[in-house]
């Protein structure tokens, strides 16, 4: 039995009479014009746009259902300058359709379905959008789950919003040392212009603290304080974060773009924590942006302007990463306008019994314990240590120390078990000592001798007091005394 090989409509296999060519092409021009009838007249509105996506035919629904005064007006025009979110363009250029989304138009959510059309050769001539009745019932579930998903990503948006407003203002950095006070004074001098702070300072020292309060002191205080933390991003995903991503510059997730940091920070202040892990293709772009003013979004040739404050830290020393030749000179002139160095706790100790007074009651709170004290020796002990991790550390040791404590008071014993012995202060050897060999049991008396003579002298030569410094007992001081012939 002969098949019509060239049309979409087979004949019948036997039986009736069979169909003619001209009879077939014929019929498959009725069902595909009455199928587009029928589908734009169960649509809440269609449309079609040409090659390069202007608007070329409107069903009679579709202007009212937007507004417009008449269908004239819209044609010829870029499907985008009457419908902003329209995927049009991207089915004309994509060539691929978009079975089923959802648009917002004028608050409304409607389900749409885009399809691209093609001449007898294949090639792409337009696309057909429509609108699907906005009652229909088949469609009520997806478009009020939308909905829901759409209230909650709102809700999301504003503990979002709440949680870049910055916390800390200058008054939460606690501490009264002229190192603290002098930092403080300086930063509330740079809070009154919108020039770019370079916060240096070893880890733990408060850096992310001190950028919360200049933005807080700023006229910007009431726009977003974003932080970035340059560390934790890969390397490849560096410039999309910064800068954002357009719509289609991506598959999947981020088809509608994404808003880049200098975006959201817009008006307000950029935190860069760890700039000198900063690659160095992105330092020239960034240097760009401070520069001009101006960057582009990823897959956009559009530039977009920004007004940020930029707010930069590092615990490295730049000037060697520099000299290295990791860090741009240029961006590290750019960035060094005005520099900021948070002094390491132990060079700040008569802040000590303050910051522990303040941490022991912010983290009893937290932990939803009654208030502690610290005593004189456990206070005296904490003085000793070297805090390589700075107030951070300091934080941990009192937070794990109220943890083991069953009275309302921390002690001696609470806090010399968390400290590494190891850690305190190690004094340094003569210069002449530390060329020649020597046995550990001179290192260590050399090292005692000189802890006892500094405690006696910190204590005005209050034995019992130098003890305590110390963290040992009045007779093992006494004993040490005599055997390093110090008494
Ligand atoms: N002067 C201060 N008064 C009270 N709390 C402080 C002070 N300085 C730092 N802190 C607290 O210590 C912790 C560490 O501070 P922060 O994160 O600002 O340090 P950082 O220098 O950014 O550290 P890193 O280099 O590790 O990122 C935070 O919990 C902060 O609230
Ligand atoms: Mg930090």
């Amino acid at each position: 039995m002969k098949q019509d090989q060239n049309s979409g409509v087979t004949p019948p296999t036997s039986g009736a009479s069979q169909l003619l060519p001209a009879e077939i092409e014929h019929l498959n021009k009725v069902a595909s014009h009455s199928l587009l009838t029928q589908f734009a007249e169960v649509c809440e509105g269609a449309l079609i746009v040409d090659r390069q996506s202007r608007i070329v035919w409107m069903n009679e629904k579709y202007p009212k259902r937007l507004g417009l005064k008449d269908l004239a007006s819209v044609l010829g025009q870029p499907v985008e300058s009457i419908l902003p979110n329209s995927q049009m363009r991207e089915v004309v250029e994509s060539g691929r359709p978009i079975m089923l989304d959802i648009m917002e138009f004028h608050h409304a959510a409607f389900v749409v379905l885009r399809l691209p059309l093609r001449d007898a050769t294949g090639s792409v001539i337009g696309a057909i959008g429509l609108m699907l009745l906005e009652d229909a019932k088949g469609l009520a579930p997806l478009v009020s789950r939308y909905q829901a998903i759409h209230r909650e990503l709102a809700d999301t948006r504003n503990k979002l919003a709440e949680a870049r407003r910055a916390k800390h203002t200058l008054s939460s950095i606690v501490g009264t040392s002229e190192a603290c006070l002098l930092v403080k004074a300086h930063a509330r001098r740079a809070a009154r212009t919108s020039a770019p702070v370079l916060i240096q300072g070893e880890t733990g020292t408060g850096k992310e603290l001190l950028a919360q309060a200049i933005h807080n002191a700023s006229f910007r205080a009431d726009k977003p304080f974003v932080a970035v933390n340059i560390a934790a991003i890969p390397e490849a995903l560096l410039e999309a974060e910064f800068f954002g991503t357009t719509p289609g510059a991506f598959t999947g997730a981020d088809r509608r773009g994404r808003e880049g940091k200098f975006e959201l920070a817009n008006g307000g202040t950029l935190f860069l924590d760890e700039i000198g892990d900063m690659p160095s293709a992105m330092q020239a772009k960034l240097l760009r942006v401070l520069q001009e003013g101006e960057y582009e979004a990823l897959g956009s040739n559009k530039l977009r302007s920004t007004d940020t404050r930029i707010v930069a830290a590092t615990s490295r020393d730049l000037q060697a990463e520099m000299a290295q030749g990791r860090f741009r000179p240029d961006l590290y002139y750019r960035l060094n306008v005005v520099t900021l160095t948070m002094p390491p706790l132990r060079e700040r100790m008569e802040d000590l019994a303050t910051l522990c007074d303040y941490l022991l009651d912010t983290l009893s709170q937290r932990m939803r314990m009654a208030p502690h004290e610290l005593d004189a020796a456990a206070l005296a002990r904490l003085r000793q240590h070297h805090w390589p991790g700075n107030i951070r550390e300091l934080q941990n040791v009192l937070e794990r120390a109220l943890m083991m404590c069953d009275t309302g008071v921390l002690g001696l014993d609470d806090v010399a078990s968390i400290l590494p012995a190891v850690a305190v202060a190690a004094p340094a050897l003569p210069e002449a000592a530390a060329q020649q060999p020597l046995r550990l049991a001179d290192i260590i008396s050399s090292a005692e001798r000189q802890a006892i003579s500094a405690a006696l002298k910190a204590c005005g030569g209050n034995k019992a007091q130098a003890a305590t410094r110390l963290g040992i007992s009045r007779t093992s001081f006494y004993e040490k005394l005599a055997s390093l012939q110090l008494a």
